[in-house]
């Protein structure tokens, strides 16, 4: 399922650098893919967080790497004006030329059929079996298994349950969370994993530009400084413990967790969440010292220091050569 992956990305190493808001500034996405790897762009990050004209910032990418590089989708329906965005950051990325795409949320099979019309491949975010069907009868050619140790929304299951649990659909399985350094990378692959996604991992290098006590807070975070909050985004997100995260406490209040857990008002207080919370997190990236809201996953106890993205990149592609030089996998 390796060779699918690489044959689907058209990329030489199956390490993925994940769409964040709001890490994923386009040199980064550029730079995790001129080293081989694939690069995601996040269009709200792209546009709100660092303020690009999204063609303009998809023609940045292409000004500093000729490989591929992806755009991620967020399916978000019932609000017009976003909808009406993510149709227009559809049809521009096919313009420009963009061979993957990333969706997360919602039934994909709309996108499934406008990008295979133009010959572009799509994986589907999943965290568990139901979703997965899901997106493999709406004719994903690949899906993207969200864990429990992953940064920003979490998923439920372990990189193990889900691979098991996932992998008779015959799709190639890509691991999202808990991996920041080689072992973990090579470990996923021999559990039968076709990549690896990070977004952790890639938070903490040169290219990434979010701001300096962010990043060397990952670099000293151990897996134990991890916690799930519920503030963020009304599900599960993953950050770091600092003293503005204990400050807020990680749960909302009784009143919103409520009306988090009603039929008809779960769907609105989450995006009420998620509209806060991007704000926030462009002041975060905007505003140095602004406050410690720092998403990330289980896996910073692998980093150790701050690094150019490619050089993270080669050295995953060095240890996989290492240690499976059998191309067959
Ligand atoms: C700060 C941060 C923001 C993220 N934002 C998004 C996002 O906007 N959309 C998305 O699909 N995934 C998002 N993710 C998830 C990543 O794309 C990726 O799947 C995840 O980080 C993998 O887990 P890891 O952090 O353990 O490497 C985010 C992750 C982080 C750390």
């Amino acid at each position: 399922m390796i060779q699918q992956f690489l044959r689907d990305t058209k990329v030489d190493v199956p390490v993925v650098c994940g769409p964040m808001y709001p890490g994923s500034n386009p040199e980064l996405v550029a730079a995790v893919s001129e080293a081989g790897g694939l690069g995601v762009v996040q269009p709200v990050t792209m546009t709100y967080a660092y303020q690009h004209d999204f063609r303009e910032g998809l023609r940045l990418i292409k000004q500093l790497t000729n490989k591929p590089f992806g755009v991620n989708f967020t399916l978000l329906a019932g609000n017009k004006r976003y909808e009406k965005r993510l149709h227009e950051w559809m049809e521009i990325s096919i313009e420009e030329g963009t061979s993957f795409f990333l969706t997360s949320l919602g039934n994909p099979k709309w996108v499934v059929e406008r990008a295979h019309a133009n010959g572009i491949v799509v994986y589907h975010d999943v965290t568990n079996r139901k979703f997965a069907e899901k997106a493999a009868k709406a004719g994903v050619d690949g899906l993207n298994c969200v864990n429990h140790r992953a940064g920003g929304q979490t998923g439920e299951l372990s990189a193990e349950d889900l691979y098991h649990s996932l992998h008779d659909l015959g799709l190639p399985l890509v691991c999202a969370g808990g991996v920041s350094d080689e072992n973990e990378f090579l470990k996923m692959l021999d559990l039968g994993y076709a990549a690896v996604q990070m977004g952790t991992r890639f938070l903490a290098t040169e290219e990434c530009q979010i701001p300096d006590d962010y990043k060397q807070g990952i670099v000293r975070s151990e897996e134990k400084d991890i916690v799930w909050t519920n503030k963020l985004a009304g599900t599960t997100s993953s950050v770091i413990r600092t003293p503005d995260i204990e400050k807020g406490g990680l749960m909302v209040n009784p009143i919103f967790g409520f009306l988090l857990r009603q039929r008809s008002t779960k769907k609105l207080m989450r995006t009420l969440l998620l509209l806060r919370s991007i704000r926030t997190h462009k002041k975060v990236v905007q505003k140095p010292g602004y406050g410690q809201i720092w998403q990330a996953g289980k896996g910073v106890g692998q980093i150790h220091a701050i690094e150019p993205a490619g050089a993270i990149v080669n050295r995953f592609q060095r240890a996989l050569e290492a240690h499976k030089p059998d191309e067959s996998r």
